[in-house]
């Protein structure tokens, strides 16, 4: 937190709410959503008490809000049960044949699963998981491609009121043992493997290679997806398809305590363990659904797409939770977005006839380089909602993406928010917030946002600044898994009394917001954030490596890009050869996204006097610009000119 924030940019184009859409829309006026808005802020037990309203409860919540801070609780001495909500609910009215997924496989074949044939998968997983010894509060690894059955299998877990950890299935063996050991996860749900981009990308045999060093796990269940040929151990692993046969369609719902937990989800941080988010049931379920009805101005007809996948948390909280416990049809496909050509999520728009559409930034940069003439070759005519997350959006991005693929009549809702939040925080809703591009605009109901100093008074308009959550919100994080003093210390010591989200960002002269990118050592890579400690703790694994940084650059495309500063063990030459194995080192022990850019290497890192990395010269040397600032804790001035130079060689 020694980073000054200087706040460079100035947008000023406003698009006030198309009319024709805010007549439609759940929240019409800016008028509306203030109202609201101070509602929540003023009164939370009433607001709050309504909203909940909307969803099942088996005994209503006693207190709306009890706190121990940091610690809050919501909705104390209510019980629910969150795939009941998704589900059950649903099916005594029309929605029971309505599609609840609408799946296509990369290869092209389609699926869709109605809410009554989703409730009846669900069903039978959950009785799977009973059978195998699953209990409730016990913990279930989900290592999956974007197939239903990710989406079966998370509902299962909360049907039964076990808790899910979902490990993106980009990651390597090393990163699924680190998070199955750190669960104490007692079944991992798998696949064979996943097609992406034309390929098999394998994933039983990840899990196998994890296993062997995760003493909590009794069994796997392997969902066949590609067919391929892999090493099936009796007793532990069962195929899905085989046990699903042995167990009936019905399995009760087990009502839960609004705080009994719901899932715990891995996020990077500054240190090199990844966190363990947990978020609980009740707060978590009243905030998705209400986000995903309002902020997408969802509608019973609507078809709505998110890009997302299942294993971050916006595909748990937007492909998942948020629109099936509205009763929404979700688009989920399973492969590249660039497979067979640039122009496959236009076609699969065209296809099912998406009218909400959710993406990441980096993923519209992408579309950018790709060309207008991919959309332009889809009828995109359904669409009639945009959206984007993950990542500040540069305004030429946003103006591409309202202009290209809106078709300049299509709004545009920059969603704010982290895996810590649950829900989105702050965002635009469509109906009556005028939007300015590359901001986020202003807070949703119920959370009181705000830019402050490093010493927690508030900022002027337009000053840079911290951004911070001062009050508790119903999805917000309850602790680290099995580390709650690293819950205090990374969210609230900083700035004391209220949530630090380790994002920089501005508050204009109408109170929107301007989000500027983390302060902290927290990169954010392609939507994904990745802690530069972690990484570098994957390259000082290897056996040349003495010593390395991480840093990012700015990228056009990915938003960041990483690179490495590395000091090698004396006797080990610093060849591209060397660099090269270095880089598919770190893709072995986290997952090829993780994989650095560029590699330099570097007799000595720049250090003060105590021994810390001075990681905004590195920064700035990474990024090619003259290093400015206080230089004078540095130990080793000389150090500079050396690290120039390994610039310049490259
Ligand atoms: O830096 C912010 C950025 O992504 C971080 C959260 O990352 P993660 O927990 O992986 O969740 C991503 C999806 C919710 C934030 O701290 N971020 C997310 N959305 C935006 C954003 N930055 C600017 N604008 C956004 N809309």
């Amino acid at each position: 937190m020694t980073v000054s924030i200087e706040s460079l940019l100035k947008e000023t184009r406003v698009f006030p709410p198309d009319e024709e859409f805010s007549t439609h829309a759940h929240i019409r006026s800016m008028e509306q959503y203030q109202a609201l808005y101070d509602k929540s802020i003023q009164d939370p037990e009433a607001f709050w008490t309504e909203m909940a309203q909307a969803l099942h409860w088996f005994a209503p919540p006693r207190d709306i809000l009890v706190e121990d801070p940091p610690h809050a609780r919501w909705f104390v001495g209510g019980t629910t049960n969150l795939a009941y909500n998704c589900l059950d609910r649903h099916l005594p009215t029309l929605r029971r044949n309505k599609a609840a997924i609408l799946w296509e496989g990369e290869p092209g074949e389609t699926r869709i699963l109605t809410y009554h044939q989703l409730h009846r998968e669900v069903c039978r997983f959950a009785n799977v998981l009973r059978k195998l010894g699953v209990r409730a509060g016990d913990r279930v690894a989900i290592y999956m491609g974007m197939v239903p059955e990710i989406a079966v299998a998370m509902l299962a877990c909360a049907r039964i009121g076990a808790v899910h950890t979902v490990i993106f299935g980009g990651f390597a063996a090393e990163a699924v043992r680190d998070r199955i050991n750190d669960a104490k996860a007692s079944l991992v749900v798998t696949c064979d493997g996943a097609f992406r981009r034309g390929q098999v990308i394998p994933l039983k045999p990840v899990v196998d290679a994890a296993l062997g060093q995760c003493p909590t796990v009794r069994h796997t269940v392997v969902f066949r997806r590609t067919g391929d040929r892999i090493n099936m151990e009796p007793g532990r692993d069962h195929y899905w398809h085989e046990v699903i046969e042995a167990v009936t369609a019905s399995a009760p719902p087990l009502p839960v305590e609004a705080e009994h937990p719901l899932f715990i989800l891995y996020t990077s941080g500054t240190t090199g363990k990844p966190k363990g988010v947990v978020h609980t049931t009740g707060g978590y379920m009243v905030s998705t659904y209400l986000t995903t009805k309002y902020v997408f101005d969802l509608r019973e007809t609507d078809t709505y797409f998110c890009t997302a996948d299942v294993g971050w948390i916006t595909g748990h909280s937007y492909v998942v939770y948020g629109p099936l416990s509205n009763g929404a049809t979700v688009v989920m496909y399973e492969g590249a977005p660039n497979f067979p050509d640039a122009g496959r999520l236009w076609q699969l728009c065209e296809r099912h006839g998406v009218t909400i559409f959710y993406t990441a930034p980096t993923a519209i940069r992408a579309f950018m380089r790709w060309g207008e003439q991919w959309p332009m070759k889809a009828d995109l005519s359904s669409l009639r909602l945009l959206g984007t997350v993950g990542e500040p959006i540069n305004p030429e991005a946003w103006m591409w993406y309202q202009r290209v693929i809106g078709n300049a009549r299509c709004p545009v809702v920059d969603t704010w928010w982290q895996t810590e939040t649950g829900a989105i925080m702050i965002s635009p809703l469509p109906g009556a917030t005028p939007t300015k591009p590359g901001s986020a605009t202003l807070p949703f109901f119920g959370i009181e946002a705000e830019v402050v100093r490093k010493d927690g008074t508030r900022c002027e308009d337009n000053e840079g600044g911290f951004l911070v959550i001062k009050r508790p919100w119903p999805s917000m994080l309850r602790t680290i898994f099995g580390d709650d003093e690293r819950f205090k210390k990374q969210y609230f010591a900083d700035i004391p009394g209220v949530y630090f989200t380790g994002d920089g960002a501005r508050r204009d002269e109408d109170g929107y917001f301007w989000l500027m990118g983390r302060v902290d050592d927290v990169l954010n890579v392609s939507g994904h954030r990745l802690g530069t400690a972690e990484i570098e703790s994957a390259l000082v694994s290897h056996r040349t490596v003495a010593e390395a940084a991480v840093v990012g650059r700015p990228d056009e495309l990915k938003g960041q890009s990483l690179v490495a500063f590395v000091t090698l063990r004396p006797g080990n030459p610093a060849t591209p050869a060397a660099k090269h194995e270095l880089a598919e080192h770190v893709a072995a022990e986290i997952g090829r996204f993780a994989r650095p850019d560029v590699i330099r290497f570097t007799d000595v890192l720049p250090k003060t006097r105590s021994g810390k990395i001075m990681r905004r010269l590195l920064k700035e040397i990474a990024g090619g610009s003259e290093t400015k600032g206080d230089v004078t804790t540095l130990e080793d001035l000389s150090v500079l000119a050396a690290l120039r130079a390994s610039q310049e060689e490259e």
